[in-house]
């Protein structure tokens, strides 16, 4: 279960669709964040060590998916340009308590929504994109993001009480809905 607190509607969708080219580039940024940010905890939170295994495959894992994007972007002949970001992750983060333990947690807790709503729109990528391949990647990659939601719930719930830890979740939840809400229609996979 996702903890999701709004389901993504069609008009994202089809905005991704039409710019196929857009939405890989910026998924491809997206695994390469992801892939950062696991070895990024690892050095803001030396102590915390339940982090340190799971956070080393989670990066392993996520380079393998970037590297899997990057191809398919050189098998069409276009290439990981820059991409102005679309101010989601920035503006999450900006809702993360500041003073441990609830610092940790919250990061734990938004990185875990931020696999939620890719493995919701990867779904819909992998169901009702036009592209076959591009439907059967993005079919491949929504279970490993439901797992990695699943993993940063969990890391969390051992740096807090866990009731205290599923009420924080649902409270960032209603917070990611806003965010999404406020930022303008581009194509991203996180607009
Ligand atoms: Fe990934
Ligand atoms: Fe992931």
């Amino acid at each position: 279960m996702l903890c999701l607190r709004s389901k993504t509607e069609d008009a994202w969708l089809q905005r991704a669709i039409a710019n196929t080219r857009e939405i890989l580039v910026d998924h491809a940024h997206c695994e390469r964040k992801a892939a950062t940010q696991a070895l990024m905890l690892l050095g803001r939170f030396p102590d915390a060590s339940a982090l340190v295994d799971p956070m080393l495959a989670l990066a392993r894992e996520e380079l393998e998916h970037f590297e899997l994007v990057l191809a398919l972007l050189r098998q069409r002949g276009w290439t990981m340009d820059s991409l102005p970001p679309s101010g989601y992750q920035a503006q999450l983060h900006a809702h993360c308590r500041k003073h441990m333990p609830g610092k940790l947690v919250d990061l734990l807790l938004v990185a875990a929504l931020i696999e939620a709503r890719s493995c919701e729109r990867f779904k819909l990528l992998a169901d009702h994109h036009p592209d076959g391949e591009l439907r059967t990647a993005f079919g491949g990659l929504l279970a490993a993001e439901a797992r990695h939601h699943g993993l940063f719930v969990r890391l969390a719930g051992q740096y807090d009480d866990p009731v205290a830890v599923r009420a924080r979740l649902d409270e960032l939840a209603h917070a990611e809905v806003a965010v999404l809400d406020s930022l303008s229609p581009m194509a991203r996979i996180h607009a």
